[in-house]
């Protein structure tokens, strides 16, 4: 398929990318770069620096566009919290733009981006995609949105589309890790510690209503992920928007991932706890029974081990240059 990967030079859609490249797709990537590394598009991938709203309407008018794969987003809770009004311009406006640009242009396979953000805080777990939507931030607001979008447009434009709900996605594959400028997740923040780059790792509360105190998270192998992707982009049927949770469906908590990490590199990883961090859920772990009775998911690597040992081997082959910026 000739495929319009947005957002794929960041980490969840670099991978994916190379993923898809692996599987025989024809890949054109617009990303600005702003989260992203260059240096992680795949070398068989159409690169176009921008902005989604300013590049998808004149890529897509190339023609012959087969599908689409959406992960260009903001995507931190924190930082949601805090600028809404750019969570609800790049995340919504961008969207409502490419769907628009599809529509014009005759594409009519999606694949997009979601995440269990969508959820806020559930009663019970692990979360099926049937749970009631209340997101506890504007990051998963604006990702709801957009999945209302998606439906409506689907029913309405005759769009196959599918919405992946990503739970916590870490580890690496093909070279490819977490590697912002600006880091802010857990599994890459602690094994900075391990390198000597940080001096200690702090959790954010330690007064959650979980067995340790502190929040737990369903931790999904970037791998695993992607091959949900391909799935979907291959099974996508007009005029249908179907949603699928991707976790690993095991719940661990920020202690526990901690622990693991300290088992993985060796190192004593000194923590600190300090308050919550706003717009947190206590809880988030999946249920993916969905996406495999349906399209026959398979993860392969879903021990916290395994996505903490393949992260720590990305991160020790950074070397000392790619994070010299974030030391603190
Ligand atoms: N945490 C710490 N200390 C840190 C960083 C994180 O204690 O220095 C804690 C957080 O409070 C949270 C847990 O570790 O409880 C995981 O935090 P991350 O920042 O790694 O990830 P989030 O759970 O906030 O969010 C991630 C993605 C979202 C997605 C969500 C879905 O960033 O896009 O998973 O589960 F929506």
């Amino acid at each position: 398929m000739k495929l319009l990967v947005t957002g794929g030079a960041g980490y969840v859609g670099s991978v994916c990318a190379h993923v898809l490249v692996e599987h025989g797709h024809d890949v054109t990537i617009i990303d600005n770069l702003s989260t992203g590394n260059r240096e992680a598009v795949p070398a068989a991938a159409t690169f176009v620096e921008g902005e989604l709203r300013e590049k998808a309407e004149p890529v897509l008018a190339e023609g012959d566009f087969d599908g689409v794969v959406h992960f260009a987003a903001r995507s931190l809770v924190g930082e949601s919290v805090e600028k809404p009004e750019i969570y609800w311009q790049d995340n919504v406006v961008g969207t409502l733009t490419l769907l628009d640009a599809m529509r014009t242009h005759g594409v009519e396979n999606l694949v997009f981006s979601s995440t269990a953000a969508t959820y806020g805080e559930p009663e019970t777990v692990p979360i099926t995609e049937d749970f009631p939507t209340a997101p506890t931030n504007p990051y998963g607001a604006t990702k709801l949105a957009i999945d209302h979008a998606i439906t409506s447009y689907a029913h309405a434009h005759r769009i196959g589309a599918t919405s992946l709900r990503y739970f916590n996605v870490a580890g690496a594959y093909g070279g490819i890790g977490e590697n912002r400028e600006i880091e802010t997740h857990l599994i890459p923040l602690v094994l900075q510690v391990a390198l000597g780059h940080r001096d200690k790792i702090f959790i954010f509360g330690q007064d959650w209503p979980t067995p340790d105190g502190t929040p737990v998270r369903d931790y999904i192998h970037i791998r695993d992920l992607a091959d949900a992707h391909v799935k979907a982009l291959e099974t996508n049927q007009p005029g249908a928007h179907r949603i699928y949770n991707l976790g690993s469906g095991d719940g661990y908590s920020v202690r526990e991932v901690i622990d693991t990490c300290r088992e993985v590199t060796g190192h004593p990883i000194p923590a600190e706890v300090a308050p919550r961090r706003a717009g947190d859920p206590a809880v988030l772990i999946a249920s993916s029974a969905k996406i495999k009775d349906e399209l026959g998911w398979n993860p392969t690597r879903t021990e916290l081990r395994t996505v903490v040992t393949d992260a720590w081997n990305f991160s020790r082959g950074l070397g000392d240059r790619a994070h010299s910026a974030r030391r603190g």
